[in-house]
């Protein structure tokens, strides 16, 4: 056992050092053509828009993980409630989905308390429990952006209750793929739901614009080519559509949290929005404005860790003032939005999906030479790492049984031109990803990467059928390990 997990470790920092070292290529690849904005500059003549003295702000903020490794997702959340209601929301207007597992973990070094800044003060006090532990669910999500109580299963029942003259804020942060967002539980969100869920919502009447923060990797893909313009939807994401987005204040990087926390504290775009609106007059800056400099401070010098923010859908509503969706802490009326007097700590960041790694090494790191502590760390990852092995070996050992060897990798990596959406066929992606489950095991939160090969198979007019039993011959059998497991349920 600990032979193998000194192998696996050397293994990680082998690819830890290649991505290093292949940086220069990285970025120059990662730069799109699109990067050169040609974008109209935000001007005064919208201002009458943002006229609030009608209409109420609401807001639903969701972390779609659980686990400490995901600490930073509920300090986003928790982070968001705090700044909403300083801005003047009321708690009945702000729906919070949240596991609520961090608090009082038995890691948490400050227990009942959450940082979301390696200086942050608590966020966790007063955070309502609307959806908590099982309860944070597809289903109920849904149910509070359309209003319907009557879909909702457990929670408070607090459901984003608009009328036409209302605005409202969407944030959403966790892990995601091409197409899909997490959860802590089964099954995952499909962008097709959610864009049905949100063009439902427009045909309802029921607000007059909505703006969605989207956090997560590949958020882009959520959005690119499925949201339509005319629904009165702004959406801006940490990630265009084929890359990861960033968790930051990581142990080990720059700034980093205190010594104590085995953990990355916040996200990189997360961060970036809210430091910015934390401090400013959210009269005074609009919603490009808030865009352009978080564009900024996600890239992280166009280094190999940072992430392209996209923006999406009816782009016109980016000259509102922030204060229409997060009204403004009147503490900052003196503190007027002016382009780049934003904080912005140089900062290395951890990949989204490298995220519980870091924190099982350091767990590991840090224990005492034979503790159950250690072992504990050493175990949990080992278990991480062969379900990564095991579900990347087995997807591209399927694309070689339907595909052979020589075309396999170049059906499995296509990405479609931008403005395409990722899949024509959801049912068919949401199939043969149960397929696959049900032969090699749950993908879990590290296989939405391979999201994208799923949804190429759809493309190229692959079945059920083909899909089982490329499956069962790749998989005899899968990792034992909690990653793996199917206890919970497909992930689709
Ligand atoms: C609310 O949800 C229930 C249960 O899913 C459904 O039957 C009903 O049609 C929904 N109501 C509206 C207005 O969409
Ligand atoms: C803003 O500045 C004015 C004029 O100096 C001052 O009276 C007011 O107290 C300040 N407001 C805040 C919130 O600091």
């Amino acid at each position: 056992m600990t032979r193998l997990a000194t192998g696996v470790i050397l293994l990680l920092f082998a690819i830890c050092g290649l991505s290093v070292g292949s940086r220069d290529i990285v970025e120059d690849v990662i730069r799109l053509p699109s990067e050169a904005s040609s974008f109209f500059r935000p001007g005064g003549a919208h201002v009458a828009e943002d006229d609030d003295s009608t209409g109420t702000r609401w807001a639903i903020l969701i972390a779609g993980s659980s686990g400490y490794w995901n600490y930073r997702h509920q300090a986003d959340v928790c982070h968001a409630y705090q700044l909403l209601r300083k801005g003047g929301l009321k708690e009945e207007n702000i729906v919070v989905f949240m596991y609520d597992d961090i608090a009082y973990n038995e890691e948490n070094p400050r227990p009942g308390i959450i940082i979301n800044n390696p200086h942050g003060e608590d966020v966790y006090k007063g955070v309502p429990k609307d959806y908590t532990g099982e309860d944070v669910t597809v289903n109920n999500f849904l149910a509070a952006i359309l209003g319907n109580k009557t879909a909702l299963t457990g929670g408070s029942g607090k459901v984003v209750d608009s009328g036409p003259n209302d605005h409202i804020f969407i944030y959403y942060t966790d892990h995601g793929g091409p197409g899909i967002l997490g959860m802590p539980t089964n099954p995952y969100l499909y962008a097709n739901d959610l864009i049905d869920v949100l063009k439902k919502k427009h045909a309802s009447g029921t607000y007059k614009s909505l703006v969605f923060y989207l956090e997560a990797c590949e958020s882009g893909s959520i959005f690119e080519g499925l949201l339509p313009k005319g629904l009165n939807i702004y959406a801006t994401t940490a990630a265009n559509a084929v890359e990861s987005s960033w968790g930051t204040y990581c142990p080990g990087e720059y700034p980093s949290p205190p010594p104590e926390y085995d953990t990355c504290l916040g996200d990189l775009y997360s961060v970036a929005w809210m430091e910015d609106s934390d401090i400013h007059n959210l009269q005074t800056e609009t919603l490009y404005q808030q865009y352009q400099l978080v564009k900024r401070r996600t890239a992280n010098d166009n280094s190999a860790y940072g992430s392209h923010v996209m923006q999406y859908g009816d782009t016109g509503l980016s000259t509102n003032n922030l204060f229409l969706y997060m009204g403004t802490n009147p503490a900052n009326d003196n503190y007027t939005f002016v382009d780049e007097n934003s904080l912005r700590p140089p900062s290395k960041a951890v990949n989204q999906r490298d995220a519980d790694l870091v924190h099982f090494w350091h767990k590991y790191r840090k224990a005492p030479d034979g503790s159950t502590r250690k072992v504990k760390a050493q175990k949990q990852f080992v278990e991480a790492m062969s379900h990564r092995m095991h579900i990347d070996n087995s997807m591209k050992l399927v694309g070689k049984l339907l595909f052979g060897i020589e075309k396999a990798s170049e059906v499995m990596n296509e990405i479609r031109p931008a403005g395409k959406p990722l899949v024509d066929d959801w049912m068919c992606l949401k199939t043969l990803v149960r397929t696959f489950e049900t032969h090699c095991g749950s993908l879990s939160q590290y296989g939405m990467k391979h999201m994208r090969s799923i949804a190429n198979l759809c493309n190229a007019g692959i079945g059920e059928e083909q899909m089982a039993e490329a499956s069962a011959q790749a998989c005899v059998s899968f990792p034992s390990g909690p990653w793996s497991s199917l206890n919970k349920g497909f992930s689709a």
